[in-house]
């Protein structure tokens, strides 16, 4: 695991941005992983910038998302669908259907589940993997409790989770819904490369378990430390309650310019 701590969102941003610009000009048909939450949106202006400018296209690529709220009528602002193609889908020139989430609407929920597991397969996996954390340690909305093996599956949201995202909802925690589809962490653990994105001190705890504490289900994120190529992006608030702080400036200082992330 790869920890890199960054002054500030839109340097985070940028760099996240490097490496997705960089895999698309070396495997144009390559296969993103979308994530909501507030984290990635500097990366998604950042993206929408690049590609205004020439700098990259997403006309071969797809994407898959991490996850969706049951139930949210189609047509509603927060349902994740629409956040991801008001945030980035519709501002890049991804071809049409090339953006794909869970459907949160199916009447089958198990059925469309194992279908969203089977369609990520069939596109050949994800490459690249954007990933935010909740302040509870989940990624994506594997909450704690998670399986470390879990498929694509619904969830029932903690109260930490519907308190922290009533803020998209009017500040109203009644207006979010109970239950979600995510990608389980099995099927995250597949991506090729994780880039995670943290900003703030209320994410410290989190990005402190998933780096440095015990490999647990109490702590989802923290199975990520079984990953071969994961990326951690974080701000120095963020990074407030990592012992290993001092290791991380320094390696990241003296980093060879060839590695890349
Ligand atoms: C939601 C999303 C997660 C995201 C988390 C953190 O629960 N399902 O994918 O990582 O929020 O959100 P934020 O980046 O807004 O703190």
């Amino acid at each position: 695991m790869e920890v890199v701590i960054l002054p500030d969102a839109k340097t985070i941003a940028a760099t996240a941005a490097d490496a997705i610009v960089h895999l698309l000009a070396a495997k144009p048909t390559a296969v993103l992983g979308l994530a909501t939450g507030s984290s990635p949106l500097a990366l998604y202006n950042e993206l929408a910038l690049r590609y205004a400018a020439g700098q990259v296209s997403f006309a071969q690529a797809k994407a898959f998302m991490l996850d969706e709220y049951v139930g949210l009528p189609a047509e509603h602002p927060e349902r994740y669908r629409n956040v991801i193609e008001r945030e980035i889908a519709a501002r890049v020139d991804f071809a049409p259907g090339a953006v794909q989430g869970p459907d949160g609407l199916a009447t089958d929920l198990p059925a469309a589940c194992r279908a969203y597991d089977q369609a990520i397969r069939d596109a050949g996996g994800v490459d690249l993997q954007i990933l935010g954390i909740g302040s509870d340690g989940h990624i994506a909305f594997n909450e704690p409790g998670s399986s470390l093996a879990s498929r694509t599956r619904l969830k029932t949201l903690t109260r930490q989770t519907i308190a922290d995202n009533a803020r998209f909802f009017g500040g109203d925690p009644a207006a979010v819904p109970r239950h979600v589809l995510t990608q389980g962490l099995g099927t995250i653990m597949e991506a090729k490369h994780l880039v995670l994105m943290a900003l703030g001190r209320h994410k410290a705890e989190a990005i402190h378990h998933m780096v440095e504490g015990g490999v647990s289900a109490m702590w989802p994120g923290s199975l990520l430390q079984f990953h071969p190529h994961v990326t951690v992006l974080v701000d120095d608030a963020a990074a407030a309650r990592l012992q290993l702080a001092d290791y991380y400036r320094h390696t990241y200082a003296n980093k060879p310019a060839w590695q890349g992330l």
